[in-house]
């Protein structure tokens, strides 16, 4: 019912040169089975999107501004992400939450300007060490995806991807119970909140330090629907062997 997804996340790395990867990735997968979506930095959007307009890569941005254009000197809006070929973009990464202070709420009005404009929104939800810790995992979890979500979602123009903050860039990955735990908590709540239907149809993304020697048991959680990847995304050597992956568990 829900198509699985890799998505990557290229963060602040990436120029020129490495579009290269991006064409041994289409030549790879002319006929995937799986959704593939790289977010590559704002420089590379438009070549990227032009890059892969024929192909089965899709691309989305990293962040976008709550407002449609205006004197916000740096930032970028949703609609400018769209213009350049974009068709999601990730909402709500820790990196933003820590770097720049966003909280729940302004994640929801980035999501409401993505989804006015037809971008599918990637909400990025997950817990610190110290609240795994503490035993507050799912209360965290409950609490970001109360505030972060917009009102009106449908399964199409929302991804959640939960993504333990200590997880990210570390080498170290829940057990697949405690990732089981939390996706079918998620889908609880979006089933509560949107209706079986939203609920049931919205793909849950596990991300965090996946790898291509742990993707394989990662897709073995039911209630994976793919995964948000980092650092193994930036190489097609790389990324190529967690989408084999994606794949061998449809
Ligand atoms: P990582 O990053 O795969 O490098 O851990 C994941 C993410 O931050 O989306």
């Amino acid at each position: 019912m829900r198509r699985k997804l890799a998505a990557g996340n290229w963060k602040m790395n990436g120029l020129s040169p490495d579009l290269a990867e991006v064409e041994t990735l289409l030549k790879t997968f002319k006929n995937p089975s799986v959704d593939l979506l790289l977010c590559p930095p704002a420089t590379l959007l438009h070549r990227m999107a032009h890059l892969t307009a024929d192909g089965a890569i899709s691309v989305g941005g990293q962040d976008c501004h709550t407002a449609t254009s205006g004197a916000h000197t740096g930032d970028i809006s949703a609609e400018m992400l769209r213009d350049a070929g974009a068709t999601a973009v990730i909402l709500g990464h820790s990196e933003r939450r820590t770097d720049h202070e966003e909280d729940s709420e302004q994640v929801r009005a980035k999501a409401r300007a993505a989804h006015a404009v037809d971008l599918t929104a990637i909400i990025c939800i997950g817990e610190s060490l110290a609240q795994r810790e503490a035993a507050n995992t799912l209360d965290i979890i409950a609490g970001q995806l109360a505030a972060s979500l917009p009102d009106i979602a449908t399964a199409e123009n929302l991804v959640i991807a939960y993504e333990p903050i200590w997880a990210i860039g570390t080498g170290k990955v829940p057990t697949l119970a405690q990732i089981g735990e939390v996706h079918d908590f998620i889908r609880t709540r979006l089933e509560r909140r949107f209706g079986a239907g939203v609920g049931r149809g919205t793909r849950i993304l596990y991300g965090g330090s996946v790898k291509p020697d742990n993707a394989a048991q990662i897709f073995r959680v039911p209630s994976v629907d793919g995964a948000l990847v980092g650092g193994a995304s930036l190489k097609a050597v790389d990324f190529s062997p967690i989408i084999k992956a994606l794949e061998d568990s449809v």
